[in-house]
């Protein structure tokens, strides 16, 4: 799926753009389940699992998705999760921050990728995305850029011009913010954006207390696609995030001294 090109790229820069990924029709039923879900959302009463939703269930192993994911880390990887969401006129920002999950945040020795996807594409309404090529190799807190707001800082990269269906592949760990912008008026943003970490290494769960009955769920709706992609939802490939965070914020001092390797 993707040229030598493209990955030597990504490795680089930390993303990669496809212009109309996905075909008008494929575009018309994910705005449609992202619509069903803003209602239910809206009603106030009980929202489904986003997996729930047949098109943005079937988006989690699109066939397409897997082959790119997979020339970027190999064969073996696990899903995280999946957001979606219809952002109107005066949407807010989404300050400076990356998405790399690990608990403390020490190296990137494992891909971790996010996609965003924009099925009605970017026109310079609603919220520019804006990210630094190359910032996926300095390790930092998730939140630790917020104080930056979404000022433009040096490098940054302005998207604000994508056709309808396209596709931002980020690593993670890629400095990324959301700039709001006037307008937008009639022209909602449909977004969602999914995320695949590496195996090898065991990774957070999703941070809510049914990580486990969601991965379970996922199964039972076939999203592995009669087990050809049943690397995606193994427990296994997880460990409890809350449980993982109280931990380190429980421990004072320098964490290296509390490794089972550290023998003086
Ligand atoms: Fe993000």
């Amino acid at each position: 799926m993707l040229t030598d090109a493209q990955k030597s790229a990504f490795l680089q820069d930390g993303y990669l753009v496809f212009e109309r990924f996905f075909d008008e029709a494929e575009c018309a039923a994910l705005k449609s389940d992202i619509d069903e879900l803003e209602s239910a959302r809206a009603s106030g009463g009980n929202v489904p699992f986003i997996c729930e939703y047949p098109h943005l269930g079937s988006l989690i192993s699109h066939p397409r998705i897997m082959e790119i994911t997979e020339d970027i880390m190999g064969p073996d990887f696990l899903f995280h999760h999946l957001h979606a969401v219809r952002q109107g006129e005066g949407a807010g920002p989404a300050n400076w921050h990356q998405d790399y999950e690990q608990i403390p945040q020490t190296n990137r020795a494992h891909t971790m990728v996010h996609f965003f996807y924009y099925f009605n594409g970017l026109n310079g309404t609603i919220g520019d995305l804006m990210f630094i090529p190359g910032t996926q190799r300095t390790v930092v807190n998730n939140g630790a850029l917020s104080f930056l707001k979404t000022e433009t800082l040096p490098g940054t990269v302005v998207v604000n011009d994508l056709p309808p269906g396209s596709a931002v592949l980020v690593h993670s760990a890629l400095w990324h913010a959301r700039r709001a912008m006037p307008g937008g008026e009639g022209n909602p943003r449909y977004f969602a954006d999914a995320s695949y970490c590496q195996a090898g290494v065991l990774w957070p769960s999703y941070g809510i207390s049914q990580w486990r009955e969601l991965l379970m769920k996922m199964r039972e709706l076939n999203l592995d696609r009669d087990g050809k992609f049943a690397h995606l939802f193994q427990e296994e490939g997880f460990y409890d995030a809350r449980k993982a965070h109280e931990l380190v914020r429980s421990i004072p001092g320098s964490q290296a001294l509390h490794l089972k390797e550290w023998d003086e």
